[in-house]
């Protein structure tokens, strides 16, 4: 059985590179054979609505789609050591355990290598709370690794080994 794929950008940039290699991933998901994805701009979202003020038609559609996918791929920009907090109030509005028996991929890009812990100490934390289960293989980027928008060799690789990782463990979760 195939699993559908959900991308969730979490920068609040329109020109983003983390959201680059979110792409990236969700084309290699593509290859692997894992189902058709989509992709939210959590940005694109209305703030009030994040923020738990009112409900709204889009987030709520957001959130659905996270929990009918088999593979949930999360990209953020490191933020002050950690992931974005636009990506923590998405987080902070899904049910308990909404990815049980979901495959995730942490992505992350900053400024330089300080900061690439973020990844093992806050994205995958962050996609366990809920139950993910986070494959082996994390990316994360500086943005010296990227020429006009476009990543270097070295972290497409990284890009390629995660969506496999996620493609074999999503098939296993299905069957
Ligand atoms: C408010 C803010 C805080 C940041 N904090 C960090 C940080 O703590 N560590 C780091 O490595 N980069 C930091 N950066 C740099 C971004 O993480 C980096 O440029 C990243 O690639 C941006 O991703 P994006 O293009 O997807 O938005 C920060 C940038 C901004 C705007």
């Amino acid at each position: 059985m195939t699993a559908s794929v959900v991308g969730l950008a979490g920068s609040p940039k329109p020109v983003s590179r983390s959201r680059a290699l979110l792409e990236l991933t969700l084309a290699a998901l593509e290859r692997q054979g894992a189902g058709p994805s989509r992709l939210f701009d959590l940005a694109a979202l209305p703030a009030d609505a994040l923020l738990g003020r009112r409900e709204d038609r889009d987030l709520t559609e957001a959130i659905q789609t996270v929990l009918d996918s088999g593979i949930v791929v999360v990209s953020t920009p490191i933020y002050r050591a950690t992931y974005s907090g636009l990506l923590k109030v998405f987080f902070d509005l899904l049910p308990q355990d909404a990815l049980a028996r979901k495959v995730a991929i942490a992505i992350a890009t900053g400024g330089g290598p300080g900061h690439l812990l973020a990844v093992d100490h806050g994205l995958r934390p962050l996609l366990a709370s809920v139950g993910a289960l986070v494959v082996s293989t994390g990316v994360y980027g500086t943005d010296a690794q990227f020429r006009a928008g476009v990543p270097e060799p070295a972290l497409v690789e990284r890009i390629e080994r995660a969506a496999l990782e996620a493609a074999s463990l999503a098939a296993g979760v299905t069957t």
